[in-house]
Formats: C-alpha cells, structure tokens, sequence
C-alpha cells in the first residue's frame, strides 16, 4: 500500500486494493442517476424545511456541496476514508463553501452522533459496499430528529444476473440486492410515510450522469492520477485492470432505488 491510497473496509479483489480505494486515490466518486436522481431525492426527504442535514459516504463532496448551493441549511458530511475527505474538503474550498459543511470520518454502522438529531439523513450508493445494510439503516434512523427524513439511493438487480456479472460485482466489493429484497429491508424498518421509486439504467446513460456528477474539472485530472498509477504501481496496474474488465451487461442488469420515509414522532 502507498502513501496515496487509505484502505476502505471493503472487499479488495485478488490485488489487495479495492474499487474504493483506487477512487479514493484518484479523486472519484460517484453513485447511480447522477444529479437528476440527488435532485429527487433532496425533493422527497424536503431538504428545503432542513436546518440540519447529514450526508453519509459523502466521497470526493459533490453531493454536500451541491446541498450547501442549494439549500440554507447546515450540513454535516461524514466518510470512512481520509482521502475521500481530503478531495471532499478541498471541493467545498473551491466552491466557496466550505464554512457550511462540516466534514468527519465516520462509520456509517456506528454514528459518533447523538440520537435525533438531524432534519434530514441521506445516502448514495454506500449501503452497496455494505453487509449490514439492516444496521445502518437503523444508525440513520437513530441520529434523525421525530418527524425528519431518510433517504436512500442504492442500486438493485433489476434481472437475475448471471455468474459472470455477480463474479464482477464481488470483486469489486459490492454486495447488491434485487429490489424484492430491499423492499423487505425498506418495510420493516417501520418508518411512516414510506416510499421506493425506481429506475432502469443504461450504459450511455449512466456515462453521462458520471461525467455531470463529477464535472470535467476534476475527471480530466483524476483519469491522469489513474494513468499514472497504472504506469506506476504494479499492484494499481492489476487491480484497475480487474475492474475495468467488467462483462458486458452490467450496468444493464442494474438499476436503482430511491427509498424514503419519515422517522415517526415520539
Ligand atoms: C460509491 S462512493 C459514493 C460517494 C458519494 N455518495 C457519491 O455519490 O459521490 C461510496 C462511498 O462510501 C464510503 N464508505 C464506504 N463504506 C463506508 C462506511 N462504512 N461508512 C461511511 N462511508 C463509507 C466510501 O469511502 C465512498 O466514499
């Protein structure tokens, strides 16, 4: 391991470094549906009543930052991984928002947050990485005030996959339900008003959504850091290379969720 890379506890493929940790180096991050699916869901958990938001897995910062843009609203932003703060810390900088956003290194499975806290709670494509999706969401619910809201983007199989597409999917360190399965999960927690809105996804599309997430300002830059890992660093060479031969079909057989609801008053 070098210095750039702070391993995330994630799965990390036959290389000893895993998706995360090669994003985490290289200043990416990114989750399905881009913008127009953070849009719908800062409109469903009503960001705009929010005095105090938490955003959990927040990466490389886009989704605080755009929050801190678009809403008055205090925002709390919390990540495993150093690095990804670091990226985090220094998009706020440059979008001149840096005093609204709190950032701090958290486990998603233990909040270092008081119970009932926060207006609003969300989280986008984190749970994927995640075992005990059950535990986590149940730390969302413990830190959301009575009467707030917490939402979920995480992907789902929208078809059986087939071995080669669930193979890919472990090496690179997801453990993805289908959507029956998360309707279960969404179920029993017991939340009121709760709502799941689903979507297809498609390669170009998905492509495109990435590209306007991250913004080329920092894709151009983050794809030289990746060149220069892959010249560089043997075991970076090999673990890229195992993620970037994905089977054909993958983003396909995906899609994802949006799951709401409102923690229920005491
Ligand atoms: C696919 S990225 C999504 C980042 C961000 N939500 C976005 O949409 O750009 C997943 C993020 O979750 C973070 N993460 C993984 N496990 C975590 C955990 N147990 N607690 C908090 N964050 C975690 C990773 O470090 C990474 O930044």
């Amino acid at each position: 391991m070098n210095e750039t890379m702070d391993q995330n506890r994630t799965h990390t493929g036959q290389t000893g470094l895993g998706y995360l940790d090669i994003q985490a180096a290289v200043g990416i991050s990114k989750h399905m549906g881009g913008y127009p699916a953070t849009d719908e869901l800062h409109r469903l958990i009503a960001l705009h009543q929010a005095a105090e938001v938490l955003e959990i897995g927040c990466g490389i910062g886009v989704g605080p930052v755009y929050i801190a843009q678009k809403f008055p609203c205090q925002v709390v932003a919390v990540d495993i991984s150093e690095r990804m703060l670091a990226w985090a810390r220094q998009r706020a900088r440059r979008a001149g928002v840096r005093e609204r956003i709190h950032f701090q290194r958290a486990d998603v499975l233990d909040l270092p947050f008081k119970d009932n806290r926060f207006d609003a709670v969300l989280i986008e494509s984190v749970l994927a990485f995640i075992p005990q999706k059950g535990v986590a969401i149940q730390e969302m619910i413990r830190v959301t005030r009575p009467g707030g809201h917490i939402g979920l983007n995480e992907t789902y199989w929208a078809s059986q996959p087939d071995p080669a597409l669930l193979a890919q999917s472990f090496s690179i360190g997801t453990e993805i339900l289908s959507e029956h399965d998360w309707r279960q999960i969404w179920d029993a927690t017991g939340l009121e008003a709760r709502l799941i809105q689903t979507y297809k996804l498609d390669t170009r599309g998905e492509l495109r959504d990435r590209i306007g997430w991250i913004g080329w300002r920092s894709i151009l830059p983050a794809w030289g850091r990746v060149l220069k890992l892959m010249l560089t660093r043997p075991a970076a060479r090999r673990a890229i290379r195992e993620q970037l031969d994905a089977p054909t079909g993958l983003i396909e057989a995906l899609g994802y969720g949006l799951f709401v609801g409102r923690k229920p008053n005491l």
